[in-house]
């Protein structure tokens, strides 16, 4: 490592937990913890990302300027924190206490007790625990992470909306150089994503914090208006701020539900589902508007969960008053430890009289990667050596062009929840049987989920109504009638999609999709992410292998190897 590189290991500990290593702005690895144990989301110390990234990235641990830690306070998964003291307070304090001062003072107490006993021992075994250590505020953690790595130089606005992090739950920044201004910040208890969305997934029997998303693609199916005037009388932007949202029912978690059982009792759920995206997308919409007209900043940029919805992302970039925008991929708090570790980095250049480096967001495969010999080592020990053959770029296409559905587990994990071909399953994207074969036989998906095709960049302005680059599927878009073409990876019923742009970041993915385009004419394929229904993103050549006989997949790549069921 060169003399005058800055190295900043970042931890996020939280719900998704994960570690990053950054090295003089640039990420050079970053994965979560549910990839390395097999548990979805999974809250704690990452003990085993936090050894991976030095693994992955082959820098010494001893090379560490500085570790930083997302979030003052540890957040855990909301359906297990049900029934604690903490949970307890918040329901019933909150409504009382929601006051700025309130919540700094109790965030500022409370961290005097956070445990990072677990982390410190990580760290000991790894010779690092005496390095110096810094603390990254849940919404800083966010905002850094899009604004550092934005494709531009200018004043930048920098939005963050989840259901809380640290006591609040959206902040309003101005970027500008290496610093983050905020100018606004709404609280927890005012959280537009917490007691709307996440309160309404929980209301249709789904797993808050999860299974927002599963809302979003019920939305276009249903009629919102009803729905849309019962929930304005829970949530709404602040009239004496109107940077901020206002939580104005009352009430709070247990009692939000109540009141959600008695108004919405007689709609329908897709309904519900309509009415719920309807409002958060006015409200948001509303905010991001006022936002550009307090600071006269027109681009933009958004982390924080409420960012994984593709439709809010699609009206945000598509507003008069928007000239540019970057949604970090990472959007949730998945992404906090790149987050973490970028806020440390330029903190720790700016103190030490360092020149700060900016490095643009590109291709984000972080994760690990299998090598054919690790992958033949691994058939010799399962006995799968002889069912294994090497399949090139051109083969594969050819079998998904038969209508196989092939899962692919090759080169390094994509960052964040959307798979980008190296950890997806594939299919011909013509064929609307396959959504059924998918969903049912292989995935367990909900019946009303859309899927998203993998569309080559020379073929973007073929199905798309706009050309805007669009490399992470963390953007819907309109198609064009000749998406036709690629209608299993459409949702059903708008016929809009999000897409991931392939370009050279990932040769392998592109040539397959190229070779598809060969066989069929077709210029995308089906691209969907490779687990089961309840698990994360298959992380290792186990569990690989384990999902590929638990489901109809006719083929699992590794690396270069094929393996089909007879
Ligand atoms: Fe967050």
């Amino acid at each position: 490592m060169k003399k005058n590189t800055v190295t900043v290991l970042g931890i996020h500990d939280g719900h998704n937990s994960g570690a990053a290593l950054i090295s003089d702005g640039k990420v050079l690895a970053a994965i979560n913890e549910e990839r390395l144990n097999n548990i979805k989301n999974y809250s704690g110390t990452p003990a085993l990302a936090i050894k991976k990234v030095f693994e992955i990235s082959k820098i010494k641990p001893s090379e560490v300027n500085l570790v930083t830690i997302a979030s003052f306070l540890r957040l855990d998964d909301p359906v297990k924190v049900e029934g604690n003291k903490l949970h307890f307070l918040a329901e019933y304090i909150a409504p009382l206490m929601h006051q700025k001062w309130f919540i700094k003072f109790s965030v500022a107490l409370l961290h005097k007790f956070r445990k990072i006993n677990e982390i410190k021992k990580v760290l000991g075994q790894l010779g690092i625990d005496q390095k110096e250590t810094r603390f990254i505020e849940h919404h800083l953690a966010h905002a850094a992470c899009a604004y550092y790595q934005k494709p531009w130089n200018e004043k930048t606005l920098i939005l963050t909306l989840d259901g809380m992090g640290d006591g609040l739950s959206a902040t309003v920044n101005i970027g500008s150089g290496f610093n983050i201004k905020r100018i606004a910040e709404t609280s927890f208890y005012d959280s537009l994503g917490n007691n709307l969305y996440s309160e309404i997934t929980a209301f249709l029997g789904m797993k808050r914090w999860e299974h927002e998303y599963k809302i979003m693609g019920l939305a276009p199916y249903g009629k919102a208006d009803d729905v849309t005037d019962i929930l304005r009388n829970v949530i709404r932007i602040n009239p004496q701020n109107p940077l901020e949202f206002e939580n104005i029912s009352g009430y709070y978690l247990k009692k939000m539900q109540i009141f959600y059982q008695k108004n919405l009792a007689e709609q329908r759920f897709d309904n519900i589902a309509a009415g719920t995206q309807q409002l958060f997308e006015q409200l948001c919409l509303q905010w991001v508007k006022n936002a550009i007209k307090e600071t006269k900043l027109h681009k933009v940029v958004c982390a924080g969960g409420s960012f994984l919805n593709v439709k809010l992302n699609k009206l945000i970039r598509e507003l008069d008053e928007v000239e540019d925008v970057l949604f970090y991929p990472a959007a949730e708090d998945g992404g906090s430890a790149v987050g973490a570790a970028m806020e440390g980095y330029y903190g720790y250049c700016q103190k030490n009289n360092i020149p700060a480096k900016k490095v643009n967001l590109s291709d984000i495969y972080y994760g690990q990667a299998f090598t054919n010999d690790q992958i033949i080592e691994f058939f010799k020990f399962k006995r799968l050596k002889k069912f294994a053959r090497k399949v090139s770029p051109k083969i594969i296409a050819k079998l998904l062009a038969q209508g196989k559905i092939l899962a692919r587990f090759s080169g390094r994990d994509e960052w964040g929840p959307r798979a980008l071909g190296n950890r997806s399953i594939m299919a011909d994207p013509r064929d609307v049987q396959v959504i059924r074969k998918i969903n049912f036989a292989i995935k367990q998906r909900d019946f009303w989920m859309p899927f998203a095709p993998a569309v080559l960049e020379e073929d973007q302005k073929r199905y798309f109504k706009s050309s805007r680059f669009a490399p992470y599927m963390i953007e819907a878009f309109d198609t064009k009638q000749d998406a036709r073409e690629i209608i299993a990876g459409l949702h059903p019923y708008d016929l809009t999609a999000r897409p991931q742009i392939v370009n050279d970041w990932n040769p392998e993915w592109q040539t397959i999709i190229r070779e598809f385009k060969k066989w069929t004419g077709v210029g995308g394929i089906l691209n969907t992410s490779f687990n089961l229904h309840g698990y994360p993103l298959v992380g290792s050549l186990e569990q690989a292998l384990w999902t590929f006989h638990r489901s109809s997949l006719d083929g699992l790549i590794l690396g270069d190897w094929l393996i089909e069921k007879k």
